[in-house]
């Protein structure tokens, strides 16, 4: 079996002069892109004015792809409603929490409890997909555009004061339960009833954590049901063509599961140089070996999340071409990087790979960031990368993507949990699975995410579940039932769902599947880490005490004589935050218990093993012999010296 690898592209039509269409759909044709992504930002030039309809022009666009043989995604234009909307209805902006409005003038100026601005979603949406829901090109749909983007997830404004008072009614049935949910007794935070409740803004001291995790919740199910809203008008109108969203990196204030829950395709927008740049704690030696390369890991990192959230199906709706504009710096990739992240994504799965944009625009916000034209219509650099991906596209035949040897668990609500109550500075929960993500992929293993409430974790030989908040019922049965190796902790199972310690203390597991207590955590100044017995390796950031029971057994220890990890048959619990040598170690030891095929990877060296085929990656400066490494076989693409930005692919 074989899968579908293709190449895409953004085009904003509505950006150049019509006369300049065909040329554009035939030279995208000539670079070998097969899917075009249309329309996201229109509204204003779909409808100028309130019931104007002007869908002409993109009718003729939509037509002149399809004649240069491109299929097309539709974009909801609904992260940009135009001027005369949000004058119509001023309340429907999104408030900080300061209490100001988040003004019009540039992008996603909406509020996701607004009821006006939703049902208008839906107005345009429904004309839209009656329009061009049943055109032959059009063969997907993208569902708004990348949802959170620019801290847009939680709004403080009136609309979402209501709904967030209606959803703790639903929830709660009663204030009662409510103020005792929240412990409301402590600081006489106790409310009279629903109506009282206000969103947790500004307070002189902390907010409620209970309080503020029941808003983000709110504020995320707001997310899910927005846009379902779009999806039941689209599937309805448009049958048959597939529904997908892009989602960003590191954007972790809505659960992606339960959007992608409702998709045919998950996608995401890749910006690897950007990302190094500003949504990294990595430190200046680092940020600037990688700098035109991007992080090893952080790609592939959301590859195997967002394949996650959609059961599989996913693209990379855009993928840095060149310099973006937003960043704090903005440099260029090293030449062969745009084809090594496409390579890559298509090594963790995805279907299509687009690249945003298609030709730099010369006006506005994003002037200065590259497309794979530039504004002068000559060729820019990923214009070549996208065409020797589409000659090395055609000429391989790759099977599709298998299940991975280990899992990690991946919950959006713990990133809250950690985001209210980090209780040392540097706890934060992407940062945690990021280390345990890299520290896998260091050893050469591939990964897939799994959702928290996961029923089923037997095709894995080893499950990680650091940090997740609380535990739910199907987890901890499947569990019971599972016997891979997990490693669990820090900080797992280290409150109820509502936000208090659990009442059998941390990790709060029953005694079958691991006897041990957390008697007391602390946090540490990144200067002060605690050394671990016997090895390299410390614990940084964090700390916890752990009393184990007569069955669970100590594996390693602090040279203070504390238990750091320790084990009840396949059962691991990690009593603190890892040093890169003391994960290594721990993933060492527990992958041989496993069975798993281990590596010993250079920094800069990343591979995914999918079955049969290996895929190599050389983020580095200097070439890297793969036979050193133990990676041999027949190789598809490229050759056992991997050159900076090289790509190999090997058949086992
Ligand atoms: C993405 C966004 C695009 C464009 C791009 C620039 O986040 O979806 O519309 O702004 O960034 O890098």
């Amino acid at each position: 079996m074989t899968a579908t690898r293709a190449l895409g592209v953004c085009y904003y039509p509505e950006h150049w002069p019509e006369a300049m269409w065909p040329e554009d759909a035939r030279r995208m044709t000539d670079m070998g892109i097969a899917f075009v992504r249309i329309g996201e930002f229109a509204w204003s030039r779909l409808e100028p004015a309130r019931g104007r309809l002007e869908f002409d022009w993109l009718e003729r666009a939509i037509d002149t792809l399809h004649d240069a043989g491109l299929k097309v995604v539709l974009g909801t234009p609904t992260a940009t409603p135009p001027k005369w909307l949000v004058d119509e209805m001023p309340e429907m902006l999104p408030i900080d929490v300061e209490g100001h409005a988040r003004g019009f003038g540039s992008r996603r100026h909406c509020c996701f409890s607004h009821e006006g601005y939703q049902r208008e979603c839906v107005r345009i949406v429904t004309a839209l997909a009656e329009r061009f829901g049943t055109h032959d090109a059009v063969v997907g749909w993208q569902i708004d555009n990348e949802y959170a983007c620019h801290d847009t997830a939680r709004s403080w404004s009136a609309p979402a004061l209501q709904g967030f008072r209606l959803w703790l009614a639903e929830k709660y049935g009663n204030i009662d339960r409510l103020n005792f949910a929240w412990g409301n007794v402590f600081w006489s935070m106790d409310y009279p009833d629903f109506h009282s409740v206000e969103l947790p803004g500004l307070t002189p001291s902390e907010h409620n954590p209970a309080h503020r995790m029941d808003f983000y919740r709110y504020s995320s199910d707001q997310i899910a049901r927005f846009n379902r809203l779009q999806v039941d008008v689209v599937r309805q109108l448009s049958p048959g063509r597939d529904v997908i969203h892009n989602f960003m990196g590191r954007t972790l204030t809505f659960d992606h599961f339960k959007v992608g829950s409702d998709l045919d395709i998950s996608s995401w927008d890749c910006y690897p140089l950007g990302f190094l740049e500003d949504r990294l704690e990595v430190d200046d030696a680092w940020r600037q070996r990688f700098m035109r390369t991007g992080d090893p890991d952080l790609q592939a990192f959301h590859h195997d999340l967002y394949r996650a959230t959609s059961k599989g199906r996913w693209w990379v709706m855009e993928l840095q071409p060149g310099p973006v504009n937003w960043a704090d710096h903005n440099p260029a990739p090293r030449d062969g990087m745009i084809r090594l992240w496409s390579w890559e994504a298509f090594a963790h799965g995805a279907e299509v790979v687009s690249y945003f944009r298609w030709r730099q625009a010369p006006f506005a916000q994003e002037q200065m960031h590259a497309g794979l034209l530039r504004p002068d219509s000559v060729e820019a650099d990923g214009a070549d990368a996208a065409k020797t991906m589409s000659e090395e596209l055609a000429r391989l035949d790759l099977p599709p993507t298998e299940t991975a040897p280990v899992a990690i668990i991946f919950d959006y609500a713990s990133s809250w949990a950690w985001e209210t109550q980090p209780q040392g500075r540097e706890f934060d929960y992407f940062r945690l699975i990021f280390d345990f993500y890299r520290g896998l992929r260091a050893r050469g293993l591939s990964v897939d995410f799994l959702p928290p409430d996961t029923s089923d974790l037997s095709a894995y030989q080893m499950v990680i579940i650091p940090g997740l908040f609380a535990w739910n019922e199907t987890l901890v049965t499947a569990l019971r039932s599972y016997t891979g190796l997990v490693l669990a902790g820090p900080r797992t199972g280290s409150k109820t769902s509502s936000f208090s310690i659990p009442e059998t203390m941390p990790p709060d597991l029953p005694a079958p599947i691991i006897d041990v207590t957390v008697s007391q955590v602390e946090s540490l100044p990144a200067n002060c880490p605690v050394p671990i017995a016997g090895a390299d390796g410390t614990l940084k950031f964090w700390r916890e005490f752990l009393e184990p029971g007569a069955d669970c057994n100590v594996v390693v220890e602090s040279q203070d004589g504390q238990p750091v990890l320790v084990r009840q048959g396949n059962f691991h619990y990690l009593g603190g935050w890892p040093d890169s040598a003391l994960l290594a170690r721990i993933i060492n030891d527990l992958g041989q218990q496993a069975g798993l095929s281990l590596l010993a990877l250079p920094d800069e060296l990343r591979v995914r093993r999918d079955g049969a085929v290996t895929y190599a990656f050389n983020y580095g400066e200097r070439a890297i012999d793969l036979e050193t490494v133990g990676l041999s076989g027949t190789y598809l693409l490229g050759e056992s010296t991997l050159k900076p930005s090289g790509v190999a692919i090997i058949e086992a």
